[in-house]
């Protein structure tokens, strides 16, 4: 028996190991032109961004991809001055190069200095509300940032103290970021700009420089950053809004929306209104583009948002999965469908899969018509004669003959019920 369990289990690892590497078709599409870059360096522009004139949306999505000495080009939004590392139509977010800030100053007096330069205070670009922090690494300091009209609003901040001011007592912690030597805090306010303002905590005896990062990633703090002369910029991610007004009444025909499959969603920003567009569930790529919003293949991508533990068919925008032939139940979850042994055509099933093991043969040939000439008539003909190795596997009789006749001689009366069904 544990051959043919093995030969199973093996079965199913091929298919799993089959529908995780196919991939999704991915849409490529050519909004405005087919002149229009579509790439700078290694980050892709979808519509509604574009280099050229025609070539993207207005009001505040054109680029600029610009080479400086040997690298590859890089991408900047409009002027120039604020760096893209990757752009989502579909979840309407870039990525930026989010420079950092030595809070030092000589006269130890508060600092106040803008974050955000470049990006234009009257949108389309708004710093994320759900994924970015404020880091600030430094000893005896405080760090907030202020935005809104005129920089007035508190939005965050946290202190870093030193308690022990001698290095080798571990005064700068340890690397994790707990209010020793750094201090992380949410910014859950999306404006465009900030103004990040320091403040000593102390007298000013020359304490290390520290650093301030408006960043999306998580990171350790290293003495590297203390001392002022760590990474010069994580990635920050920024919303942005395809339209400063709110949604017409009918959400599906906001014009920007060109996607079949698309509607029309208000930002959930509590500081500023606009709208973007997404793909209606069960689709996915670039609204904003004429056929942008692809139909997922839930059953190609076995993950946890699409369980399917039968037979799996794909529809326009959903799916559907069913207990495979003979079995009954919710194939939706593990070991939801069910073998009824008492039932006559499960066990008429059963026999058939023990057969099909035994034989590795194809058992669709014979499962839709009462064909003499089937397999398990044939099978059954062997069984009686005496003969039945002429059609076992040969794989099977090397790992488990002693047990053929056994399954073989149990296979049989089950696939004789069928008859009575
Ligand atoms: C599978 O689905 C998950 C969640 O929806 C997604 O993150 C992932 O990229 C998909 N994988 C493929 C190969 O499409
Ligand atoms: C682009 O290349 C850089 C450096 O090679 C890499 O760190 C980054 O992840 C790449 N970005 C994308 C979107 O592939
Ligand atoms: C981000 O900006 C910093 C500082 O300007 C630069 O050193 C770094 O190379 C930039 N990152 C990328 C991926 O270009
Ligand atoms: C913003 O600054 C301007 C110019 O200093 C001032 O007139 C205005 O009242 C300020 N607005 C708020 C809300 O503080
Ligand atoms: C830092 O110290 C804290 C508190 O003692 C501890 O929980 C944490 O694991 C330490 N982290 C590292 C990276 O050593
Ligand atoms: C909305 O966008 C229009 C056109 O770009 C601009 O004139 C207007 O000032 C914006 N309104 C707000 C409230 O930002
Ligand atoms: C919204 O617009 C679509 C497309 O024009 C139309 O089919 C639908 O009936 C409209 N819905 C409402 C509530 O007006
Ligand atoms: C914003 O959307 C409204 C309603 O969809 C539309 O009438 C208006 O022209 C749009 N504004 C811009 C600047 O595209
Ligand atoms: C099948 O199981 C899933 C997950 O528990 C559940 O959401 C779904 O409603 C079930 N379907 C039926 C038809 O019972």
């Amino acid at each position: 028996m544990a051959g043919v369990f093995a030969t199973v289990s093996m079965l199913l690892l091929l298919l799993l190991a089959f529908s995780a590497t196919a991939s999704v078709a991915v849409a490529t599409t050519g909004a405005a032109g087919s002149s229009c870059t579509r790439s700078c360096g290694n980050v892709s522009i979808p519509y509604p961004f574009g280099v050229e004139t025609g070539c993207y949306h207005t009001g505040g999505f054109n680029l600029a991809c610009i080479t400086r000495g040997h690298g590859p080009p890089k991408l900047f939004l409009g002027d120039g001055t604020v760096q893209v590392l990757e752009i989502s139509a579909e979840h309407s977010t870039v990525r930026i190069n989010s420079t950092s800030e030595v809070p030092f100053d000589d006269s130890g007096r508060t600092t106040s200095r803008a974050w955000g330069l470049g990006i234009p205070e009257s949108g389309p670009y708004f710093l994320s509300e759900s994924t970015n922090i404020l880091k600030a690494i430094g000893c005896n300091i405080q760090v907030s940032i202020l935005g809104g009209v005129n920089k007035s609003l508190l939005v965050s901040s946290c202190s870093a103290i030193c308690p022990v001011l001698t290095p080798d007592s571990g005064f700068m912690g340890n690397g994790s970021c707990t209010g020793i030597g750094c201090c992380q805090v949410s910014i859950v306010l999306g404006y465009p700009r900030y103004t990040i303002q320091t403040k000593w905590l102390s007298e000013f005896q020359g304490l290390p420089l520290g650093a301030v990062y408006i960043s999306d990633r998580s990171f350790d703090y290293t003495s590297d950053m203390m001392f002022g002369i760590g990474p010069k910029a994580f990635p920050a991610t920024l919303d942005w809004i395809i339209n400063n007004s709110t949604c017409p009444a009918n959400e599906t025909i906001a014009p920007e929306c060109r996607s079949a499959h698309s509607y029309c969603q208000d930002s959930s920003s509590a500081v500023h209104e606009g709208y973007l567009c997404r793909c209606s569930k069960g689709y996915e790529g670039n609204p904003y583009v004429t056929g942008g919003c692809q139909d997922i293949d839930e059953c190609k991508n076995s993950s946890k948002s699409y369980p399917c533990y039968g037979d799996c068919k794909n529809t326009p925008g959903s799916y559907v999965c069913l207990c495979h032939n003979g079995f009954k139940g919710n194939a939706s979850v593990p070991n939801g469908c069910q073998g009824r042994l008492t039932d006559k055509s499960g066990v008429f099933s059963f026999g058939v899969l023990l057969i099909e093991l035994l034989t590795r043969k194809q058992p669709f040939l014979y499962r839709s018509n009462g064909d003499d000439d089937s397999l398990v008539s044939h099978f059954i003909k062997l069984l009686a004669q005496g003969n039945i190795f002429d059609i076992i596997d040969p794989q099977v009789m090397e790992e488990e003959a002693g047990e053929v006749i056994e399954i073989a001689t149990l296979a049989s009366p089950c696939t004789k019920l069928r008859g009575e069904d």
